[in-house]
């Protein structure tokens, strides 16, 4: 690209690149290809009669509502109601310090935005979210990693880094059934962190889509309701919830729960990205969770992710050639593969895509590079019969490659 603007892009823009699984969710939209490559809900599951009638409801009998601008803050009542959910989860909050986003990527964008600047650090979870990446690159920020295993992130790890003096910005972490693992943290490693935070003043953005997405047991506590009932209020954590991965992701409504005295600096800094997000999808969100949305939709889409993710644990079993192995997420959207030793997941794409199977290679997950032998792959937007397909077709493609090397 050459023009009179390329020239003259600020330095944060140069850092900008697009979302590897974005870019490839081009080719694997082909429908003779399985994908388990992008993050997608199952659209089958989209409530659409329920918003259907709830949007109708919306127009008929709030048009002004819906369709004036609103406050930056979001629309009241759904604040109260996303307020009296978090305190089902133990945080009692009020609504005053819930915020609206246009999504959870639009609420790590503003943290951003608030916290960062160039040489900034910040501390993830290696691999972590690529749209987390994405959004703080611009910043130019240094990350620091920390590794993580079956139980989430490493927190005695942490506790060593941050008594030999590290000190981040903020820690980023995905606490439940992670994007791209599927691990989720401990309740010991919780509650150690929380204590971590409180002894080092370390802040922590929690960031929360999939909890309610569990299959095998209750909901972990959120870091946040730990760190409300140890000080009183909340304190380090902030913690970003999303109705995309429970409703649907195009209604891009997310929200935020944050320690009271930084409410008016998030509302500042989204006053300058959109105002406020869209008035009418709050109020259709609103509409149909006041007529129990949630509670209907929930169990179903539980039900038919969890049978997706039995049918993709048993067919690695029966199909992954010996020496690689995955974890067993208990809840979410991924499963994470790890290769025997020498092979390489990027190399292996193409003669996967032959065989008309789609995987996210795992090194885009990686901060500061490496997870050479890790892919990525997505559990609740292909049926069951194409899971069994896919894998079969993967466990080829792999063994092939192995006996190849
Ligand atoms: C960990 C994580 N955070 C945030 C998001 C963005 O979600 P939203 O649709 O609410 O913007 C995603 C989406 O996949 C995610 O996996």
């Amino acid at each position: 690209m050459y023009t009179i603007w390329s020239d003259r892009l600020a330095p944060g823009a140069r850092q900008m690149t697009s979302s590897a699984i974005r870019n490839m969710l081009q080719v694997t939209e082909q429908p003779a290809i399985i994908s388990f490559a992008g993050g997608l809900p199952a659209p089958e599951c989209f409530p659409t009669a329920a918003l259907t009638t709830a949007a109708e409801r919306v127009l008929v009998e709030q048009p002004l509502a819906a369709l004036q601008y609103g406050p930056t803050e979001g629309y009241r009542p759904l604040r109260s109601l996303v307020a009296s959910q978090m305190e089902q989860l133990g945080l009692a909050i009020p609504a005053s310090q819930v915020l609206i986003s246009s999504g959870s990527q639009q609420a790590l964008d503003l943290l951003g935005k608030l916290f960062l600047d160039p040489q900034a650090l910040v501390a993830v979870e290696e691999p972590t979210y690529l749209g987390a990446l994405q959004a703080w690159r611009p910043y130019r920020p240094r990350f620091v990693t920390l590794p993580l295993d079956d139980e989430g992130l490493d927190v005695a790890e942490l506790a060593r880094r941050l008594a030999n003096g590290l000190r981040p910005r903020f820690l980023y972490l995905v606490s439940c059934f992670q994007n791209p693992t599927g691990v989720t943290l401990s309740p010991q490693r919780r509650a150690a962190l929380i204590e971590l935070a409180a002894q080092y003043r370390l802040p922590i953005v929690e960031d929360d889509p999939y909890g309610a997405l569990h299959y095998d047991g209750a909901r972990p506590q959120p870091l946040a309701a730990l760190d409300s009932a140890r000080h009183g209020a909340l304190r380090h954590v902030i913690y970003l919830g999303t109705f995309s991965k429970v409703l649907a992701p195009g209604l891009r409504v997310g929200w935020i729960a944050a320690p009271a005295d930084l409410v008016p600096k998030l509302v500042q800094a989204k006053q300058g990205l959109d105002l406020h997000t869209s008035g009418l999808t709050q109020a259709i969100i609103m509409e149909a969770c006041q007529h129990g949305l949630l509670e209907q939709h929930l169990p179903q889409l539980r039900s038919t992710y969890c049978t997706r993710r039995d049918a993709m644990l048993t067919a690695l079993a029966q199909c992954m050639p010996a020496g690689t192995r995955w974890t067993q997420p208990a809840g979410g959207m991924f499963i994470w593969v790890t290769l025997s030793a020498h092979l390489n997941a990027a190399t292996l794409l193409p003669a996967a895509l032959e065989q008309q199977v789609a995987f996210v290679p795992g090194e885009t997950f990686y901060a500061n590079g490496g997870g050479m032998r890790t892919l990525r792959l997505n559990f609740t937007h292909a049926t069951p019969e194409q899971i069994t397909t896919g894998i079969a077709r993967l466990g080829q493609t792999i063994a092939g490659s192995a006996s190849i090397t």
